[in-house]
């Protein structure tokens, strides 16, 4: 029986130490300026400067395509605009991990693997 109970628990802690989705990681990092719906309304998003990014309209800004290269180095902050808002934290070290290849602009390039994920859940927030 205390088998049991011991191969029970080392599920459940191998269950815990599942890597995070990209939903739980833009709920938990994300959604204090973003908001939970990803279009800018979090709950500090008044006190800022510049309101956070309307995040559902990013593939219409950019005539219907989703713009992975700006966003993932948008949020790791690898590149960013000269007047981006500083507000913003920059995520690279954060977002580490073991890395996936992607291509971008028909180069295979090495993307960690928790931004990968988050830039693939804002992929699926696009209303188009
Ligand atoms: C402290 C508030 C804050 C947090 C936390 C935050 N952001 Fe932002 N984010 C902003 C603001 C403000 C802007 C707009 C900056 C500008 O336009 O100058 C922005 C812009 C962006 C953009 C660029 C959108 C575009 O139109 O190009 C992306 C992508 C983005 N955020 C993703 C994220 C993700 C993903 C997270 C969580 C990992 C996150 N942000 C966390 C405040 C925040």
């Amino acid at each position: 029986m205390k088998i049991v109970y011991l191969l029970a628990l080392g599920l459940l802690a191998g269950c815990t130490q599942e890597p995070p989705t990209g939903a739980q990681l833009f709920a938990d990092n994300c959604t204090a300026c973003h908001g939970t719906d990803g279009t800018g309304s979090g709950w500090v998003a008044s006190g800022l400067e510049r309101k956070p990014a309307n995040l559902t309209t990013l593939s219409a800004r950019n005539k219907g395509v989703f713009p992975m290269e700006r966003v993932l180095s948008t949020i790791d902050g690898f590149h960013r605009n000269p007047a981006f808002e500083t507000a913003m934290p920059e995520f690279g070290s954060f977002f580490s991990g073991p890395m996936d290849q992607i291509e971008l602009d028909g180069v295979m390039t090495p993307v960690p693997e928790p931004l990968l994920l988050v830039a693939e859940y804002l992929r699926s927030l696009q209303t188009e």
